[in-house]
């Protein structure tokens, strides 16, 4: 028997007669109606759904691509033809992509293929071709979500085993992601009492050979002591300078052997000022070397007595706890002057101190992530200690991710044909995962000549919305949308100041 359904109660009935149209228009309105009346005493499920309703918004309306490329007139009538998907494929170009399958971490909705979307970089490592590489960069305007997409790799990542690691956080907005994973956070900055020593030695991989792990200890505190000096000087160092370096380490490393104690930055600095003392190491007759070592004597006493005095001056306050789910070094604190020299000191050393705590193989699969990165491309030390992490990648099991706002944040890295530029280009290249959020039109063709976009896909970019992003990996594209959990909403949130009311005045201001 067949029941038939009455119109209802409700005030928006559907008339039995009337033409088409309006009956349809009135279903719409009882629809919308029922569903205003459902959400009306859920005032949080309704913002969830209506931000939900906005990541889940198709790239084209239904009627397909607009524009007269579309095919969609209505004009083009072919006969029907049934056939294999293998086959299809072949005939028909317009089909979305297979996917990337469903190992990994779910980042989202895969925007043409109507799919979920997982992403790993360990996990296609070797099964997709031209894949060579953990690396991940990711760009796009401030805003678009970035910062969200890295915290929820490393958040959902978690599950899969690896660490994550921020070894520079400007904007100390990892701290609650550290904290809601139970893992660690280093805060440093004027009046903090965290302290690190970027001369700290790390802890032997198993296995290696005493007298070769001393001489790359040896060699890291080297390139770290000369990356800060140049950062000071705006500079390269001179080959005396570079010697009294050497010497310098050499022998506060003797004495603090001889004493029991750390080497410490302030030390180097102190034997830097020493020139009778290094003359004598050296043996040099002519004794220049003591005159040749006082630019970076000066240089590295801003490490020890200057803004950043007692930081990375003094034994540290936390030792690196390799089975910690998450480690980041908050230096919000720092830079809020126009000044960036003392972030990027800061940074030089923090990074320095996490890198060499990394170095063991063994130490499974991690991410490290530099958020905010366009800070670091302008300073060369800085790029070098980043390229030397990116070539290690594979060999130590270690994704870097790069989060910068566009690609010519790369080349701002120094003129064509500089070796700043050649760097920051060869970061690029060994960056397999290429994520492009939102870019502003002025940037589409530095872009797409940087990535070989195709015009689709730069037309793409120039539409994303929040949340949503060009994921390019080793030749193939998609249009994903990351969607996150609202406790995830939550915990990533950085507009809250902006949504902020106007801060009340009390009766005294
Ligand atoms: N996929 C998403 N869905 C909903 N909200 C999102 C999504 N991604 C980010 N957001 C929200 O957008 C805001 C900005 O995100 P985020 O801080 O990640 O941007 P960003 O690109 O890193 O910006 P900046 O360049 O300033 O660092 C945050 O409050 C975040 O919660
Ligand atoms: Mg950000």
């Amino acid at each position: 028997m067949r029941i038939r359904t009455s119109t209802s109660a409700s005030a928006l009935f559907t008339p039995a007669r009337g033409d088409r149209s309006k009956r349809r228009q009135a279903r719409r309105d009882l629809v919308a109606a029922q569903r205003e009346a459902r959400l009306a005493d859920r005032p949080d499920a309704r913002t969830v759904t209506a931000v939900d309703e906005l990541d889940a918004r198709p790239v084209y309306p239904g009627a397909g691509r607009p524009g007269p490329a579309s095919a969609r007139g209505g004009k083009l009538r072919l006969p029907a033809h049934r056939m294999t998907t293998a086959v299809a494929a072949g005939a028909f170009p317009f089909l979305a992509e297979g996917g990337l399958g469903s190992g990994g971490m779910y980042i989202g909705r895969d925007v043409h293929a109507e799919a979920g979307f997982c992403f790993d970089p360990f996990e296609l490592y070797g099964k997709v071709e031209g894949f060579t590489n953990p690396n991940v960069l990711l760009a796009g305007v401030i805003g678009m979500g970035k910062s969200a997409l890295a915290k929820s790799l490393a958040l959902r990542s978690i599950a899969h085993g690896y660490k994550v690691y921020v070894p520079c956080d400007p904007k100390g907005e990892w701290t609650g992601v550290a904290e809601a994973l139970g893992g660690r956070t280093i805060a440093l900055g004027p009046g903090m009492r965290g302290r690190l020593n970027p001369l700290d030695a790390p802890t032997a991989p198993v296995g290696a050979d005493p007298a070769d792990w001393a001489t790359e200890v040896r060699k890291r505190r080297l390139l770290l002591l000369a990356s800060l000096a140049r950062t000071v000087l705006h500079r390269d160092l001179a080959p005396m300078e570079h010697t009294a370096l050497d010497i310098a380490l050499d022998e506060v490393v003797a004495d603090a052997e001889r004493t029991g104690r750390v080497p410490l930055l302030g030390d180097v600095a102190s034997m830097l000022g020493k020139a009778s003392r290094l003359d004598d190491a050296l043996g040099d007759p002519a004794r220049r070397l003591g005159a040749a070592a006082e630019d970076l004597a000066h240089a590295l006493r801003r490490l020890v007595q200057g803004d950043l005095a007692g930081m990375f001056d003094a034994p540290s306050t936390v030792e690196f706890d390799p089975q910690a789910p998450m480690l980041s070094i908050d230096l919000s604190q720092l830079g809020s002057a126009g000044d960036d020299t003392g972030l990027i000191l800061a940074m030089t050393c923090a990074s320095a101190w996490m890198e060499a705590a990394l170095s063991d193989p063994g130490g499974g699969r991690r991410w490290v992530i530099y958020d905010e990165a366009w800070r670091l491309l302008r300073h060369l030390p800085l790029l070098e200690r980043m390229q030397a992490q990116w070539k290690l990648s594979r060999g130590l099991g270690i994704a870097n991710v790069l989060v910068i706002h566009r690609l010519s944040d790369l080349l701002s890295a120094g003129d064509a044909g500089s070796r700043g530029r050649a760097l920051a280009e060869g970061l690029l290249t060994d960056c397999a995962t290429r994520i492009i959020y939102r870019q502003e039109p002025d940037q589409l063709a530095a872009t797409a000549s940087l990535l070989g976009l195709t015009g689709v896909e730069t037309q793409a970019i120039a539409a994303l919305t929040r949340g949503r992003g060009l994921y390019k990996i080793a030749g193939r594209s998609f249009v994903v949308q990351h969607l996150l959990h609202p406790a995830e909403r939550h915990l990533y949130d950085t507009d809250s100041r902006m949504k902020a009311g106007p801060r009340e005045l009390s009766p005294t201001t």
